[in-house]
């Protein structure tokens, strides 16, 4: 018996333990879901709508700037703790729609569209608000549909530094004009905005634009045809090229080098790519347009956001796209050459000093 006891309270104490122990543990989380209150209260929110949700459908990475794009955008949108889904249709038409469905099915809260081809991006806007989905135009204007809210950089500004900055160094003379897509609005844009600034000249005489083609596609390798055939058909008597980027630019330049006239010839471009960055060092291009990836990528996540949580947007443009007066936000292009490389891309950090000029 005196054995029994102690035995038997030895059992007692265990199943006591025990006890204890599995009370312990099942109030451990207890304490430990209510003691950081703000975060449950988060995770209770988060349970009912969960993060705002944006998808970024991309038309291509082709162009180093839309590497920036999608970089910055994603860093932007994810600071404001929503969480992203970006995919790139690889100048496909029918792909990027099918994209797009893709995202409104993952649903998304707002859709941020880089369209490769404005006018059938108006059936994604459609598609978009079927789902109550509103739509941001990212950088190029989708036409003839609902779109609501533009965000870009004033591209007909860009046209017009381009043709100011060219027509400073050759007032007079035989222009070539190497356009961009048709199909991309900004194309348009620029343009009109180079034309704008040539017009006087080509009225009084100084300036024959004697070759202006579009670019399938943006590619260089099409440009770089473009150009060869304006120099062939005016046997190499050009005084002045306006490319309507640094890719066409490129394509252009190249044409140029091969008959011996690179670095003779002026040539714009636009989008400050590192390339053609490295050319106006070499004397070889005479001048970009720079425009500030990361105050479009900022601009767009904040208004993206206030979209999604149903807020107003006020603008103070608004652009007609065929169809609507779209509310819109155009930012400021920067004309770089030679002489402004250092104030502006390389002390906004856009390209490192060392990348730009090689030491
Ligand atoms: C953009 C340019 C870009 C071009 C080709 C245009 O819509 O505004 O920055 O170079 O597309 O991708």
């Amino acid at each position: 018996m005196k054995r029994f006891i102690p035995h038997c309270m030895k059992i007692m104490l265990m199943v006591l333990f025990i006890f204890l122990l599995i009370a312990c543990e099942k109030a451990e989380p207890t304490e430990s879901e209510s003691s950081p209150e703000p975060s449950l209260e988060l995770e209770e929110e988060g349970a009912e709508s969960g993060p705002i949700h944006i998808g970024f459908s991309m038309d291509t990475l082709e162009e180093e700037r839309w590497l920036k794009d999608r970089e910055l955008f994603k860093k932007e949108v994810e600071e404001l703790g929503a969480k992203i889904d970006i995919m790139v249709a690889n100048e496909d038409v029918a792909k990027q729609i099918a994209q797009v469905e893709t995202l409104i099915h993952n649903g998304v809260d707002v859709l941020v569209i880089v369209p490769y081809n404005t006018e059938p991006a108006a059936a994604i806007v459609e598609k978009a608000h079927l789902a109550g989905i509103k739509v941001i135009s990212y950088d190029r204007l989708i036409k003839n549909a609902n779109v609501d809210l533009y965000v870009s950089f004033d591209n007909e500004m860009v046209g017009e530094l381009q043709a100011k900055a060219i027509t400073s160094l050759v007032p007079t003379g035989k222009y070539v004009y190497i356009g961009g897509a048709i199909t991309d609005n900004n194309a348009n844009l620029i343009k009109k905005g180079v034309f704008k600034v040539l017009q006087p000249y080509i009225q009084n005489g100084d300036i024959t634009v004697v070759y202006d083609q579009w670019t399938e596609d943006w590619n260089p390798d099409n440009a770089y045809k473009n150009m060869l055939a304006a120099l062939e058909a005016n046997h190499n008597e050009i005084d002045a090229v306006i490319a309507a980027n640094d890719s066409t630019a490129e394509g252009a330049i190249r044409a140029l080098r091969e008959k011996g006239l690179a670095g003779k010839i002026p040539v714009a471009g636009q989008d400050a790519d590192l390339t053609a960055v490295q050319r106006i060092v070499q004397g070889e291009q005479a001048m970009t347009v720079y425009k500030p990836i990361s105050s479009l990528a900022k601009e767009t996540a904040d208004l993206a956001l206030k979209l999604a949580d149903g807020e107003t947007i006020k603008t103070n443009r608004k652009i007609n796209n065929g169809k609507i007066e779209v509310p819109s936000i155009l930012l400021s292009p920067i004309e770089v050459n030679k002489d402004n490389i250092d104030d502006t891309i390389i002390a906004d950090g856009f390209h490192s000093r060392e990348d730009v000029y090689g030491e």
